[in-house]
This record gives structure tokens, sequence and C-alpha cells, in this order.
């Protein structure tokens, strides 16, 4: 392999990197067949409204369309597995401990590979909490497969302290983000010297501004993406790979 290639500058960054960040996004998840938000094809926001689904105002309005979209969420979540590029991800955080991983995915693949402390800035489907206490109710009942398409409607729990409604545990639109998972990643982005953004479009803030915040520091960032975002313009690499192909590939030439 040439050392100019990107992926071998890339590994000696990986190398000599002392904090690091990976910063992921929904094209993260895409090769275990969930889909992303922007996809112009089957994107989730290409075929639903985020107003009518992922706001605190459509769960007020209609709480069985919404809770019934989220369980259908769920329930994709719960039979997909981590596809190659995970593992290769917690491969690389085992080479490198210092290795952060902050994502704006709302599924839980990072860490059924086995990955740990993944900072979610997005919240989680599974962490589903009341909607008038907070309180969390991480054992929601998910309906036989066979039941289940994004147009069921269904009536979310009530909670057994308050008898209110239990809500997604994910950030709606129009809501902070978890302010111990900002912080950190703040932090995480301000102090290393590698940020690789995978799978994300950069459009949506204040997550996209991680890679801006450690570029601004010094670090080098690099995108992993098959096709060209925002962040291209603002990065030192971009790889035209797909997450699973660049990650694999980055362990093996680690490794070599
Ligand atoms: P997007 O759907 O906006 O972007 C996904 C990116 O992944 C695109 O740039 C794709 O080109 C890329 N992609 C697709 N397949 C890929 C693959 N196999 N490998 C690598 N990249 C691939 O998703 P996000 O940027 O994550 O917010 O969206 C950010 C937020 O917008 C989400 O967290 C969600 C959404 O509204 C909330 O739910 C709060």
């Amino acid at each position: 392999m040439q050392a100019n290639e990107p992926i071998a500058e890339l590994a000696q960054w990986f190398q000599s990197a002392r904090g690091m960040v990976v910063l992921t996004g929904a094209g993260m998840s895409a090769e275990s067949g969930i889909p992303t938000f922007r996809d112009a094809q089957n994107g989730l926001w290409s075929q639903f409204d985020p107003e009518d689904l992922a706001t605190a105002q459509a769960f007020r309005q209609d709480k069985a369309l919404v809770w019934g979209w989220y369980v259908w969420r769920m329930a994709m979540v719960r039979a997909a597995q981590p596809h190659a590029g995970h593992w290769a991800l917690t491969e690389l955080a085992t080479i490198k401990p210092s290795l952060s991983i902050i994502t704006q995915n709302v599924d839980d693949l990072h860490e059924r590979a086995g990955a740990k402390d993944v900072v979610h800035l997005h919240g989680s489907l599974f962490a589903s909490r009341c909607f008038a206490c907070g309180r969390l109710h991480e054992d929601v009942h998910l309906p036989p497969e066979a039941a289940l398409k994004p147009s069921l409607r269904l009536m979310p729990p009530r909670c057994a302290h308050c008898d209110g409604y239990v809500r997604p545990g994910v950030v709606w639109f129009g809501e902070l983000l978890p302010q111990l998972a900002w912080r950190k990643a703040e932090r995480c982005a301000t102090e290393c010297d590698l940020l690789i953004a995978i799978g994300t479009s950069g459009l949506v803030f204040p997550a996209a501004s991680l890679p801006g915040i450690a570029r601004h520091r010094g670090a080098k960032v690099v995108e992993i993406n098959p096709i060209r975002t925002p962040l291209s313009d603002q990065v030192d690499l971009s790889l035209r790979s797909t997450a699973g192909e660049a990650l694999c590939r980055l362990v093996t030439v680690l490794k070599a």
C-alpha cells in the first residue's frame, strides 16, 4: 500500500493520536438495515414528516401515532444486528483506549458490538420515560413482529408512578440535548487530536458542530461517507466509503 493512500494516512493519524473521537450518525447503522433519515429514496424523513412524529407537540396531539411509529423503530432495531463496521470500531477502541464514541443514533448497535461508554447525544429508543414526571420506563412491551408497521397506532403505556403517558427516550426537534452527554462530547472534541465523523449528513446541530470544534483546536478531522456532505469541505480527509468497508480496512491496515 502507498503511504499516501487515504486509509494509510488515517492509520498514521490513528497511531499517533492521543485523544480520539468517533462521531457516528445514521449512516453507521445503514449496513445493519436501519434506514437513515435523509437518504432521498428510503430515508425516514423522505417518507414521514418529522413535524408529525418527532416533536413534543406531535405527541400531545396524537400519542397513538407517535408511540406506534417509535415502537416500529424499536422492533426494527431489536431485529437488526451490528455489522462488521460496529465490531471493527470496538476493536479500534481496544487498540486505542482513549477513543470515545459519540453517537447521534438512538439504537444500541454500538453497545451490542461490545462498545463501552457510548455517548448518546440524541437519547435512546430503549430509554422511554414518563412525559409528565420523567421516570424511566425501560421495559416497553413490543407487540409481535407481524403487527408491526410504521403506521401502527398504539397508545403508550401509563407511568406507574404518576399515571402520565410514557414517551420515547429520544431527543425531539426543539428539545435540548441531554446535558451530561453534550458536555462530555464537547470536552472530547475540544481535547482530541483526531475526530472521525462517520455516516452523518452534518446538518443537525449542535452535534454537527463537533468536527468544527475539534478542527479549530488543531485536531485532524476525517469523514467517512459514500457521498459529499456539508462537512466535506471542512475536513482534512474524506473517505468515500461505507462505514463497514472503511473501518474494517483501517483495522486490517493497523494490524498489518
Ligand atoms: P442523516 O440521515 O441526515 O445522514 C446519514 C448520512 O449517512 C448521509 O450523509 C449518508 O450519505 C450517509 N450514509 C448512508 N449509508 C452509509 C454507510 N453505509 N456508511 C457511511 N455513511 C452512510 O443522519 P444523521 O446525520 O445521523 O435526530 O442525522 C442527524 C439527526 O437527524 C438524527 O440523529 C436524527 C435526525 O433527525 C434526531 O432524531 C434528534
